[in-house]
């Protein structure tokens, strides 16, 4: 790691362990992309980058063709207003109205260390001297804004990290229209955009085009980050795979609205941006008052989307994730939602929990309808009062009961939401997010709660907190089902309610914040509709993020394999479900199940009390599979071997322990294919001058031919198969 500035070359450098970032100063002023890719030991030459000294030239050179300047210099922070017509990072309205900005550079600090952004998540290093940071200065001197731009690096990682502060330091009122946290501007080297895309149940599959002139991106204005995009973008050169080819990927540290946007270009040069979604944004910045934006992970592979990958997982376990779950194997938890949906009670769920006990599961979790009168989606959201018809005694005697059965406990909740039907709407109908004069739109039938209003978070805080000081809770399952509309409060007046959205995420920020800090053992696992809210920010406050509500192991293998292009296993919440799958109604193997939720957290979502005999047999079996393979699943690197939505037959992938001793390879024969006998797959990561046993039959391999030559798999009879395959070195 090393972060540096040359002042007589006016460049600085930020080198991580395989890359470097460059940033050069033109003309004393503007704040140019020099180079972004594999580490440079030698940078001699690499000024010329900048183009300065071609046509259209710096200003002081040609003033009368400034706005051409302006308009293909490679922008470090690109301001809307004052001739570049590119998407901009900048958007500042004064108290006269106008929106032209133009920070300068004015100078820099390089410091050891990263700070951390207040009130926000953002990756942290564990010890001293583990980071560096180089914070470069700008200012708009007309305006009297101030804007720092921070890159961080950190010694075990490849990834840059980069953040935004602006500050007012004028005596006027500003009013930020738009602030992205990053932006980079290069070559358009013929890239394909690859982004997370999908819907409910189908949540961050795999998807890319070329990019073409003009905009192409992905957003969320939904108030979350949202089933449908994700906040991840990368330009992709062209030919990448698994293994080769260049990526230049940023994800966003934030779990509200967000855009990510690539333009090519009239030069041939491509700019990619990120940060906070515009839309419905505008914040005041009152003289002396300061707005962070939050960070933009951006991560360079010269080795395609498998170094990638690993780049995100490795910074995301080191330094991102807090729990004390991190390294350790996650309690195996049934869950009833699938089991019993609302209809349960405390016979029924301890009747559960005996019985998982018997064949390994060690927490139970009760989801959603223990409160109020919730006896379907539509009601008592935010009357967190337990529900003594279905639970009599309360909270804490189920609590006991599934204890003395020798379970952890764990509870669903939704913190954020507030039905119609509900005491506290009643008592308090001004807490929903609205417009006044406007009827709300409904969504599940629930609202959202104002958690813009620090009351509001308060009151919901202390509602948690007496919940779960009451009874001895492991877990909590914390819910979002619903999207933002009607984003108005009556905590602000109307010049501010352009600050909703981001203050609504900043107080589940705080809710989450405060909840771990309370309770530090306790484990948490994000949940929104499935996966609507798997963003990096939710990943600082809990160790692990339900994964889709789409339990059916095949639709789990693209929803998998495009969450795990970011996400380390441990934190993808997957569990085992019965068949007919209640979302697409398909049969599948149970074995295939656990294979496949065995690639996350794993645990159970179905009445153990009512499947065959076969099946509880298999839960006891695999129960033991996530005890032995999971702390490899967990800190191992994976390795993307091939991919069902490519080859539209099998999907296979790899996780091989950091000293490359132990490989656990899961293959899915998703469709059966006639005249076929065996395939060959090419294992990675492996040491080529190891010995490797199979567990299975004690075959040995060499770690070169199972990388170089291949491994083959059987072909098995029928669709759905799968198939998990250990390996250990041994001495040759
Ligand atoms: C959506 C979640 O994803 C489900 O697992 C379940 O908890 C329901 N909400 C409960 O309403």
């Amino acid at each position: 790691m090393r972060v540096e500035y040359n002042e007589k070359e006016n460049i600085f450098q930020l080198d991580t362990k395989t890359t470097s970032y460059l940033i050069g100063i033109a003309d004393h002023k503007y704040i140019g992309h020099i180079y972004y890719g594999k580490k440079l030991a030698d940078r001699r030459g690499i000024g010329a980058l900048l183009r300065t000294e071609e046509p259209p030239y710096v200003p002081s050179q040609n003033l009368r063709e400034k706005c051409s300047f302006m308009d293909t210099f490679p922008m470090e922070y690109p301001a809307w207003g004052v001739g570049d017509y590119r998407e901009s990072c900048l958007m500042v309205r004064t108290e006269e109205g106008h929106r032209a900005c133009e920070p300068v550079y004015a100078g820099y600090r390089i410091f050891d260390g990263k700070p951390q952004l207040d009130g926000l998540p953002s990756t942290f290093p564990t010890e001293e001297n583990e980071a560096k940071t180089l914070e470069i200065v700008c200012t708009d001197a007309c305006i009297g804004l101030k804007v720092l731009l921070r890159y961080s690096v950190f010694e075990d990682s490849d990834a840059v990290i980069r953040s935004v502060t602006l500050i007012n330091e004028g005596d006027k009122t500003l009013y930020i229209e738009k602030v992205l946290s990053a932006c980079l501007d290069m070559d358009n080297e013929d890239f394909e955009l690859l982004t997370l895309s999908g819907s409910w149940a189908r949540e961050r599959h795999m998807t890319s085009c070329p990019v073409t002139c003009g905009k192409h991106g992905v957003s969320s204005v939904r108030g979350e980050s949202s089933h449908q995009e994700h906040p991840f973008m990368a330009l992709t050169a062209p030919g990448t795979t698994q293994d080769y080819g260049a990526v230049y990927a940023m994800h966003f540290v934030y779990s509200g609205n967000f855009m990510a946007m690539a333009e090519a270009g009239q030069f041939d040069s491509v700019r990619m941006v990120m940060g906070i979604h515009p839309e419905g944004f505008e914040w005041v910045l009152m003289p002396g008052a300061s707005f962070v934006a939050p960070e933009v992970v951006c991560v360079y592979s010269d080795e395609g989307l498998g170094k990638m990958s690993r780049t995100f997982h490795d910074l995301y376990r080191e330094h991102l994730i807090r729990s004390p779950y991190l390294h350790k194997n996650r309690p195996i938890l049934i869950n009833n939602w699938e089991a019993t949906y609302f209809d349960f009670n405390t016979e029924k769920l301890v009747d559960i929990a005996r019985e998982a006990k018997k064949a390994g599961i060690e927490m139970l979790v009760m989801d959603d309808g223990w409160f109020g009168h919730r006896n379907s989606d539509d009601s008592s959201l935010g009357d967190w009062i337990v529900n003594e018809e279905k639970l009599p005694g309360g909270l804490k005697a189920l609590v006991d009961r599934v204890k003395s059965e020798g379970l952890m406990f764990g509870l669903w909740m939704e913190p954020e939401m507030i039905s119609p039907d509900s005491k506290l709407y009643r008592a308090h109908p001004d807490w929903a997010l609205h417009i006044p004069g406007r009827t709300g739109t409904l969504s599940r039938c629930q609202y959202v709660l104002d958690l813009s209003r620090p009351e509001v978070v308060d009151y919901v805080y202390e509602r948690i907190a007496t919940i779960l000081r009451s009874a001895d809770i492991d877990y909590v399952k914390w819910d979002m089902n619903r999207q933002l509309s009607d984003v108005g409060s009556l905590g602000f007046p109307s010049g501010q309610q352009g600050e909703i959205f981001h203050r609504y995420v900043l107080g589940v920020y705080a809710l989450q914040e405060r909840l771990i800090s309370e309770f530090p053992r306790l484990l948490l696992e994000n949940c929104s509709g499935g996966g609507a809210r798997f963003d990096p920010g939710m990943l600082y406050y809990s160790p692990q993020i339900w994964c889709s509500d789409d339990t059916d192991a095949i639709e789990r293998l693209a929803i998998q394999e495009g969450t795990a292009l970011l996400y380390p296993l441990c934190c993808m919440g997957a569990h085992v479900s019965d068949c007919p799958n209640h979302t697409v109604g398909r049969m599948t193997p149970f074995a295939t199940r656990g294979h496949v939720a065995l690639a996350g957290t794993f645990g159970y979502e179905l009445d153990i009390t009512k499947i065959s005999e076969s099946d509880r047999e298999q839960i006891k079996e695999q129960t033991l599979m996530y005890h032995k393979y999971h702390p490899l699943v967990r800190e191992g690197d994976y390795y993307r071997i091939a991919s069902w939505q490519h080859n539209h037959l099998y999907d296979c992938w790899e996780v091989v322990s950091s000293n490359r001793r132990e490989v656990l390879l899961t293959y899915v024969q998703v469709l059966a294919q006639a005249n076929f006998k065996s395939r060959k797959l090419r294992l990675k990561g492996l040491d080529p001058n190891g010995l490797y046993r199979l567990e299975e039959n004690g075959a040995l391999y060499s770690g070169q031919v199972l990388m170089s030559a291949g491994f083959l798999v059987k072909r098995s009879f029928g669709d759905f198969v799968s198939h998990l395959f250990h390996f250990e070195q041994v001495e040759a």
